[in-house]
């Protein structure tokens, strides 16, 4: 706890009994979790009958996304286990939430990143924090294959989702939901790239299930970037094509289990096409004043479609969705991360003379 606000000082702290770790494990954090739950209510209108709308802003992690999460507990656990440096492949958030958690522990930390598909802002991170920074010819697929060749060879520990660690300390984002709403939600919805964070979240959600902390479990929909699809369209896509470079993704490490995921609960995977996630994500910034980067917005480009009862599938668990129910969004990371997703698609200033006349000129 922090000694002065109460607060707890991490995930770590606050579900300490819920997670794998042990009086000896030194806990490496930076604060994360306890993001905001933020309610929108011309979310909510949209599907009506009393329903009511949340946005968990993953992007307030001291990263700026959901990995944070993870990462405090797998560089505990790898610090506890003598590990010296970690390595992991990433689209961006893992790269950057990785170099932060190793600076914070004294680590050497190397990424394994697509050569030119990364976020600006994501890479400054992994660059800022110190870590190896390395670009590889191919996509996030190819990086994780090398990554995990290298795990069988030596001695790093590895810091992707396939480290079960990694989904301990994500399953905590569906312990929070349910501790501030007072239960699970009907439906939850989130981006799926490398299918680790719909399989934690499920986890969370079964576990306070058989805690008896929720009398439900959400169902799990989960949407993919039309052009990076495996799941949706149950097969390998050798070279994935999305604007929403975090879930540009072939062939996910957790793609098992995310499909398990969607079965036991009752949910479905479906897909969003790039301008729908562009559209969102304009969309939730100039009505909510929440600015969540493109992949986060495929949560909410998901909704908006499936409130559409002509764009739906009928498999879409928001048909039958009962009056008065809740509906979770995860937005899995900052908006700040990728700025040349919103500069390309916006207009040149406004230009007006440095006098009061030629402002409001504009302003009429
Ligand atoms: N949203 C964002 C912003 C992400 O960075 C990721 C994954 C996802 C959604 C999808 O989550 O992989 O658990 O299904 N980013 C990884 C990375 C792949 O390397 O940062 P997932």
């Amino acid at each position: 706890m922090n000694p002065r606000t109460d607060r707890p000082t991490g995930v770590i702290d606050r579900y300490r009994n819920l997670l794998p770790v042990t009086e000896a494990t030194p806990v490496i954090t930076l604060g994360e979790g306890s993001t905001p739950l933020i309610e929108s209510r011309k979310l909510g209108a949209l599907v009506g009958k009393g329903c009511r709308v949340f946005l968990k802003f993953e992007g307030a992690n001291p990263t700026g996304s959901f990995k944070d999460r993870g990462m405090t507990l797998a560089v505990s656990l790898a610090a506890q286990r003598g590990a010296k440096s970690l390595i992991c492949a990433s689209t961006g958030n893992t790269s950057a939430s990785a170099a932060a958690y190793a600076a914070r522990a004294s680590m050497r930390c190397a990424v394994l990143l697509p050569s030119g598909k990364i976020a600006a802002g994501k890479i400054a991170q992994a660059f800022i924090y110190g870590a190896t920074v390395i670009a590889i010819d191919g996509n996030f697929d190819t990086c994780l294959n090398v990554v995990r060749e290298l795990q069988q060879e030596s001695t790093v520990a590895v810091v992707n989702s396939i480290n079960p660690d990694r989904l301990e300390g994500q399953k905590t984002a569906a312990f929070e939901i349910v501790d501030e709403l007072g239960d699970a939600p009907a439906i939850h919805i989130l981006p799926v790239g490398n299918a680790g964070n719909i399989t934690a979240y499920w986890k969370g959600y079964q576990e306070y299930r058989k805690l008896n902390r929720t009398s439900r479990t959400p169902h799990m929909l989960g949407f993919q970037a039309a052009g990076a699809a495996p799941i949706f369209f149950d097969r390998v896509v050798a070279s994935p094509e999305t604007a929403a470079s975090a879930i540009r993704i072939g062939n996910p490490a957790s793609w098992g289990l995310a499909k398990a995921a969607i079965t036991e609960s009752g949910g479905a995977i479906d897909i969003v096409t790039d301008d729908q996630i562009f559209a969102a994500q304009s969309w939730l910034a100039a009505n909510e004043g929440v600015f969540a980067e493109p992949a986060s917005a495929a949560s909410v480009a998901g909704f908006i479609k499936c409130a559409d009862p002509a764009r739906r599938s009928a498999s879409c668990p928001l048909t039958q969705l009962p009056e008065e129910s809740n509906v979770v969004l995860t937005l899995t990371g900052h908006g700040l991360k990728d700025v040349a997703a919103v500069l390309d698609r916006s207009p040149a200033p406004l230009k007006a003379e440095a006098n009061k006349e030629s402002v409001l000129r504009l302003l009429s």
